[in-house]
């Protein structure tokens, strides 16, 4: 058994964010972690991150109001002020530990456009924003010492008297089952993208931190809210950064149109992104598409800024679907982006289960409502990973380990490992329900959902749960066994799925993300509120939540 003060799970950008404040306050952190640090997703973070600083003659006042638009009135006020309130202080300091921003002519630090924003606040490098952030902040929590359990995964938490004491989890290189035990626990295992197919999402996405926390009895919130990004490549969904779009790209369909003029005549193809995603399904919908594309044209931005600012695009573009950027048209189409709901947390992480937090976006504190504004998660990992990291070393000062713990807690987890490989080893394995699953999720929970389709859609889902409690694992062996890993990871995927199909039917409006047909308007009087779901004995329970409203009224939302 291995003992910490503050456990953290995952060591993308909240993580590691959260894992050096905790460590500068002088307790001792360890970070888990199922990859080696910089492949974490946040990697794959392009466009830049968001911020309105006062000597650009900006003010953080207006991007909060942004973003409550962009939410479509379901954020909680409360926490997208402190959001914005300490978004500049956030970026100066990656910048101070070493993150070389892209900069102006005058050589201040350089913003681009974002969608939903009436002001340019994204700060950026080139289109790996994440990548830079990642590395810079992997490089300070080696120098602040802090622990990094790297490619080992978590099996479970431990609950002991009511309290998150540790958890359970899998040495991958080994098979061992060990348990650290620790005072508090913060989960920064990011979205659940992979449970949509196809995703923009690392296939590491799988929801496990949100799977963990529903199976400990903490609630999520908000899980029916689910982004489509409006620029992923044609058929492997890989993200075309908005920041594309911020520096000029314009929309096209099959005629050659810029559509969205038709959807957004003020701000075109920077609306928000669930306007963004919805036109361009339409368009596929009522045949403007070519091939259930439409069409991203960076031709006239010039060689010289695409080099600059847009260089990766421009490779995954030539690599994955064999365009040239500078000459032709990228085929594009809205695709699985990022997950607004999660576990439910205050603004400083705490869940509702004792000594649990979590920060970005397996969290919903909730600042993204019904949609997220482009480059606002990055500034939500760093915001809420840095105060998730300096209550839970705050509060394990004057607290003990629990007693209780000890070796015997992973016991269920290694009879649960037992069984499932002793199950037969010729039946199915998790592949094939992986890709259903997927399938189901885009067709009836994607840019447009209704009644029927989402009913479907649960009761797939609970198929494929029978079909997983019967999986095969034909790998035995111990090292480095990723067919038991997956095999894993696929139940946490179901937990969430299920989750996400029970809210979105709970929901009987239209708001943001969640766009039914059969219920087209937004309605403020049942559903300014959140949806909750939470594991029971008896079965999955929904609750709600009010929205926390401080300045801002909802109104009419239009780009
Ligand atoms: O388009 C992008 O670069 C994605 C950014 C984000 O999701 O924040």
């Amino acid at each position: 058994m291995f003992d910490h003060d503050v456990l953290i799970i995952g060591a993308g950008l909240a993580g590691m964010r959260a894992a050096l404040v905790a460590r500068n306050n002088g307790v001792d952190v360890a970070v888990v972690t199922k990859v080696h640090p910089v492949r974490s997703h946040s990697n794959a973070a392009q466009g830049g991150i968001n911020a309105a600083l006062t000597d650009r003659g900006d003010d953080w006042r207006d991007h909060a109001f942004d973003t409550v638009k962009g939410s479509d009135y379901l954020g909680d006020q409360d926490a997208i002020e402190i959001m914005c309130r300490e978004a500049g202080q956030e970026v100066i300091t990656m910048e101070h530990m070493g993150v070389i921003f892209n900069r102006d002519e005058k050589g201040h630090l350089g913003t681009r456009a974002f969608g939903g924003q009436r002001q340019a606040r994204t700060f950026f490098v080139a289109d790996f924003t994440g990548q830079a952030l990642l590395h810079v902040l992997y490089e300070q929590i080696m120098k602040a010492g802090v622990r990094v359990y790297e490619e080992w995964f978590v099996l479970s938490l431990v609950v002991e008297d009511g309290a998150c004491s540790g958890a359970v989890v899998i040495e991958i290189r080994t098979g061992e089952i060990h348990v650290i035990r620790a005072k508090a626990v913060i989960l920064a295992t990011g979205g659940l993208g992979r449970v949509f197919e196809p995703s923009t999402n690392a296939l590491i996405c799988t929801g496990d931190g949100m799977g963990l926390a529903y199976r400990a009895g903490a609630p999520l919130m908000d899980m029916e809210m689910v982004q489509y990004h409006p620029t992923t490549l044609k058929g492997s969904g890989v993200l075309i950064t908005e920041g594309a779009r911020g520096d000029g790209a314009h929309l096209l369909n099959s005629e050659g149109e810029r559509f969205m003029e038709r959807y957004a005549p003020s701000m075109m193809e920077l609306a928000s992104r669930d306007v963004v995603s919805r036109s361009e399904q339409t368009e596929i919908n009522e045949g403007r598409g070519v091939d259930g594309c439409v069409f991203l044209d960076c031709r006239h931005l010039g060689e010289t800024l695409i080099r600059e600012r847009l260089s990766q695009i421009m490779e995954i573009a030539r690599d994955f679907a064999g365009v040239d950027i500078l000459t032709e048209l990228i085929p594009i189409q809205p695709g699985m982006h990022y997950q607004m709901g999660g576990v439910k947390t205050d603004v400083d992480g705490q869940t509702s289960l004792s000594g649990l937090y979590a920060a970005g976006e397996v969290a919903c504190v909730s600042v993204h409502g019904g949609n997220r504004l482009g480059a606002n998660s990055l500034l939500d990992t760093l915001v809420f990973g840095a105060r998730a990291g300096n209550h839970a070393s705050d509060a394990v000062k004057d607290r003990s380990h629990a007693a209780a713990v000890t070796d015997d807690s992973a016991t269920k987890d290694r009879q649960h490992i037992e069984e499932l490989l002793g199950h037969d080893a010729g039946g199915e394995m998790f592949g094939q329900i992986r890709r259903e699953m997927g399938n189901d999720m885009r067709d009836y929970l994607g840019v447009y959902r209704d009644q029927r389709g989402m009913e479907k859609a649960l009761s797939r889902i609970s198929e494929f749960k029978e079909r997983y409690s019967r999986v095969s694992v034909p790998d035995k062996g111990k090292t480095f066994n990723t067919n038991l890993l997956f095999t894993l990871e696929l139940g946490f995927m179901l937990d969430c799925a299920e989750t996400i199909a029970l809210s979105a039917i709970e929901r009987t409006e239209s708001r943001g993300a969640h766009t039914r047909t059969d219920m087209p308007d937004r309605d403020d009087e049942q559903w300014l509120r959140h949806v909750l779901v939470k594991q029971t004995p008896d079965g999955p329970q929904i609750d709600y939540l009010p929205v926390v409203i401080t300045q801002w009224q909802p109104e009419v939302r239009s780009y």
